[in-house]
This record gives structure tokens, C-alpha cells and sequence, in this order.
């Protein structure tokens, strides 16, 4: 595969830097070590270096020989509360943290064509490297966003992508147009009147209210949400009682819904508050939801999707490039970014079998090259572009 030849050559450095920032992992918005590390190695190398943007964001700009136009690249730098069993000599040090999505990689990879791209100059325009905090739920782009990131730093185009251990190394896959799914956590208090457990005839009981809630709610999916429309809608957490012979006064239900059409989404929203209502109603009792939009619908644009399979296939080869047709009901926070700049993200194959957000996730290092020299390459390509 021809990654890049001066990418190459230090690869060992890309493979150190990855290590470190697995073995120090850090939860979204106290990227604090990893975000100094990235700012100081962009200092390094000569490039404008902008930090505390988003909170822990870091924001490098990049020059080329003449003026074009100006393309981001966007990495992300956050691990999850995760307490890693890889057995790894590099391991997470951290109790309880651990990049098990691989965003060291993803961080690393930037930092690989930042260096490259500053030390060759080889390029006209002007390249924005993005590292972003708080990728996993905690909004980090939207605080960049926020921050003013697209106004401080305007890209015409913006790219990124993700790691994606299926055993296919080097396999890059871009999904055109609506790609991955939209997201709301919610949580819904139930707030009803406990008794003793041997007295149920004095309590309002939570539990089987809740457990009632949760089977009503199933049937927004199953008799609301048009069959052709994908949608997920999970309780994943239920919280009541502390005791066997009490029966509590709240119960919590918390879950997330994953929608593609922000219509359906509305619609299903509704659903649930009326569900909500009508059991607070015939209960007597009250039902509080707390709904919140944690990641919009990520939507590649059709042409740039494509340069970036045409980019990538530079690096790994026609042959392990292709357009995914299916969507994903995962979610992922660049969709933020996009709805501002048109881009494109894709996933990079490599040789790790477990899943992300495994804690036996180990990440194959043989993806960093590959992905650094994909970002370099669309700089080189799309900033003297147009
Ligand atoms: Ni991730």
C-alpha cells in the first residue's frame, strides 16, 4: 500500500505517540494532557496553534506555498469510562478509562499529516487541523462549534473518519448522503408514593408502573414508526428501590433513540410525552421526561464522498475502496460539523476483531500511516482544488 514515503519513514514516532495517549486516556472534556501533548507538538512543527477552543479543543492552521482554498480535518481525542482488559504492555494507567473507540489513533493520524504537511509544504491553501474533545456524548463539537470554530477558522470542505476493526486492514468505506443515525438520551422520572412491601394497597408502585412504561414504549417502534423507517428507540437503564420489603416512591427509566429523518423523530418524541402523560394521569401521579438531542443525522455530501474515496484509493488501492450503502444506527458528533461545512467521513478498516467499546479493543497500528497519509492527501488534493 503506498501511504506516503516521508509518513513512512516515521511511523515508529506515529505508533510512540499513540501509545502514550493510550496509556494516559481521558474523558471527554478533560482531554487536559492529551490536547497540551497535541498543541505542543504542533507548535513543534511550526504550525499556528489556536488551544481552548470548545474547552479543550485545539485548532492548527497550516499554510501551503501558495494561496488556495482551505480544507478541515477534523481527529478526535476522548476515551471512555471503560476499565481496559487488553493486557497490553501500554494499557490504560487510568482506573476505569480507556480509548476503546480508538480516538488515540484517530488523534495520532492528524498529527501525522500535520507534521508531514508542515515539514513538506507541498501544497497550495491552507489546512485546518481540528482536534476536538468530547466525541462520546458530551458534545464536543457542538461546544467547538460554539466557540466560534467555523467563523475563527471558515474551511470550504472539512473531512474526517474512524477506525473500523472487521479484520479488512486498509479498507476504506464511505456511506454518500444520510450515513449515520441521529441521536436523543432521555431520561423519565417517575415520581409516585411508596408504602411497605407487605402493604402494596398503600403505594402508588413505580416499578410496575415503570415496567408498564417501558412495554407501552415499544409499541412506538412497532405501530407508530413507518415499517421502511429505521429506527431504535432503548430503555437501557432502569433505576428504583433499595430494599426487599420496601417499595419505592421513584422509578427512572433512561434510554436513547436513534432516528434518520428528523420528522420521524419529532413524531416519536411526541409519542413518548404522550405515553408519559397518560400513564401520570390514569395513575394519578407525575412523570417528568428529560429529552436531549445529543447528535444530529451525519450526512455526507454525494460529490465529496466520492473525492474521498478517490483520495484514499491514492493510498490503499482501487481495489479497497467502496461506497457502503447501508446506514448505521451509531452516532457520531462530526455530524455537527457537517451540517455547518459539506464533507465526508469514512471508516478506515484494520486487523483488531473485537468490536469498539470492547474492553479487549485493541487497535491494529498499522492503520496510522494509512490514515495520516489519507488526510495529507486530501489536503495536497483538495486545497489547490476549484
Ligand atoms: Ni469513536
Amino acid at each position: 500500500m503506498p501511504v506516503i514515503e516521508k509518513i513512512a519513514r516515521y511511523s515508529d514516532e506515529l505508533v510512540a505517540i499513540r501509545r502514550d495517549l493510550h496509556e494516559h486516556p481521558e474523558l471527554g472534556m478533560q482531554e487536559v494532557r492529551t490536547s497540551g501533548i497535541v498543541a505542543d507538538l504542533l507548535r513543534e512543527w511550526d504550525i499556528e496553534t489556536h488551544t481552548g477552543i470548545g474547552n479543550t479543543g485545539v485548532v492548527g492552521v497550516l499554510n501551503g506555498r501558495s494561496p488556495g482554498r482551505t480544507i478541515g480535518l477534523r481527529a478526535d481525542m476522548d476515551a471512555l469510562p471503560i476499565d481496559e482488559k487488553t493486557n497490553l504492555a501500554f494499557a490504560s494507567k487510568t482506573p476505569g478509562v480507556m480509548h476503546a473507540c480508538g480516538h488515540d489513533a484517530h488523534t495520532t493520524m492528524l498529527l501525522g499529516a500535520a507534521r508531514y504537511l508542515a515539514q513538506s509544504r507541498d501544497f497550495n491553501g491552507t489546512a485546518i487541523f481540528i482536534f476536538q474533545p468530547a466525541e462520546e456524548g458530551l458534545g464536543g463539537a457542538r461546544a467547538m462549534l460554539a466557540d466560534g470554530l467555523f467563523e475563527r477558522f471558515p474551511c470550504d470542505e472539512i473531512y474526517g473518519m474512524h477506525n473500523n476493526p472487521n479484520g479488512a486492514p486498509g479498507r476504506v468505506g464511505v456511506k454518500p448522503g444520510v450515513a449515520m443515525a441521529g441521536a436523543d438520551f432521555f431520561d423519565i422520572h417517575i415520581r409516585a408514593s411508596g408504602s411497605h412491601a407487605a402493604m402494596p394497597h398503600q403505594s402508588v408502585d413505580p416499578i410496575v408502573i415503570g415496567s408498564s412504561l417501558v412495554a407501552q414504549l415499544q409499541t412506538i417502534v412497532s405501530r407508530n414508526v413507518p415499517p421502511t423507517e429505521p429506527l431504535v428507540l432503548s430503555v437501557t437503564q432502569i433505576h428504583a428501590g433499595s430494599a426487599y420489603n420496601v417499595i419505592p416512591s421513584d422509578c427512572t427509566l433512561s434510554g436513547t433513540m436513534r432516528y434518520f429523518e428528523p420528522k420521524v423523530a419529532d413524531m416519536v418524541r411526541k409519542r413518548i410525552s404522550a405515553l408519559c402523560d397518560g400513564v401520570a394521569e390514569s395513575y394519578g401521579i407525575e412523570v417528568e421526561i428529560d429529552s436531549r438531542n445529543i447528535f444530529d443525522v451525519l450526512v455526507n455530501n454525494e460529490d465529496l464522498s466520492q473525492i474521498m474515496l478517490d483520495v484514499a484509493a491514492d493510498v490503499v488501492g482501487k481495489d479497497n475502496v467502496a461506497v457502503t450503502s447501508n446506514v448505521v444506527t451509531g452516532s457520531e458528533d462530526f455530524a455537527d460539523m457537517l451540517r455547518v461545512i459539506p464533507g465526508a467521513y469514512c471508516t478506515v478498516g484494520h486487523g483488531g476483531t473485537l468490536p469498539l467499546h470492547n474492553d479487549g479493543f485493541v487497535l491494529d497500528e498499522s492503520i496510522l500511516p494509512i490514515g495520516a497519509s489519507i488526510y495529507a492527501k486530501l489536503i495536497e488534493q483538495r486545497a489547490a482544488a476549484g
